[in-house]
């Protein structure tokens, strides 16, 4: 018969028939420590997806993030799409940017496609500055939409987004432009827009 005991350990060391002194215990044994690594990993992985799953767009920012991904019907900033360098107001890290208007917002662009000075965007209107990355692909969407009726608009009427490519929410609409609106109120804005001033 094979007996044993535990040590204070937790680790259970058999004695083979006859013996009465510990013998080194066999690793397979030791599963207290790997349950516990286990259960550990478990839980690990459980708050690493919480946090995940809650910073991807759902709500008002799944709306500003599919309708910004949704290309088509937009006219570009001076009807060009080249990638512009940011400028030395841009507030962003991304090297590149370039601007893009909605058939409702491109309401209030000139023939040569800069917004038309004294403007007030419609409802519906939506603007989408994209900051492009070093490899010439879109790191994030900066967005404005008007929808005064939306519990996410600001005083104005215009909703803020600031949402990754990969959809991960950088700044969430729910704030209304907290850490926008100062910079965007500055001199010569359009109801916000600082494109004219910046890409004259
Ligand atoms: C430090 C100043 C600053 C802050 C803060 C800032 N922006 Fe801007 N934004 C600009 C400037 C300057 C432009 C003009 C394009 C450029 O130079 O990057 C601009 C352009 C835009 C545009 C294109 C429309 C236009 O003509 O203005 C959108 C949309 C936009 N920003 C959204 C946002 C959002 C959303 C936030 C907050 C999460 C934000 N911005 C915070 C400076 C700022």
């Amino acid at each position: 018969m094979l007996l044993g005991e535990y040590s204070k350990s937790g680790i259970f060391h058999y004695f083979y028939p006859g013996q009465t002194s510990k013998v080194t215990p066999a690793p397979v044994i030791n599963m207290k420590n790997k349950t516990k690594t286990a259960a550990l990993l478990c839980l690990c992985m459980i708050f690493l997806g919480t946090v995940y799953s809650c910073k991807k767009a759902k709500g008002t920012d799944k709306e500003l993030f599919d309708m910004a991904t949704e290309t088509g019907g937009f006219t570009w900033y001076k009807n060009s799409d080249i990638l512009l360098d940011k400028s030395s107001g841009s507030g962003h890290p991304q090297p590149f940017l370039r601007t893009r208007y909605n058939a409702i917002a491109a309401t209030q662009l000139d023939a040569d496609g800069k917004v038309i000075p004294g403007s007030l965007f419609p409802e519906g209107s939506l603007v989408v500055k994209e900051l492009i990355n070093n490899s010439s692909a879109v790191d994030r969407y900066a967005i404005l939409y008007k929808n005064a009726s939306s519990h996410d608009a600001d005083a104005n009427g215009w909703v803020w987004g600031y949402i990754n490519a990969d959809g991960i929410v950088a700044e969430p609409a729910s704030n209304q432009g907290a850490a926008c609106i100062s910079c965007h109120l500055q001199d010569e804005h359009i109801d916000y827009m600082l494109m004219n001033k910046y890409f004259p």
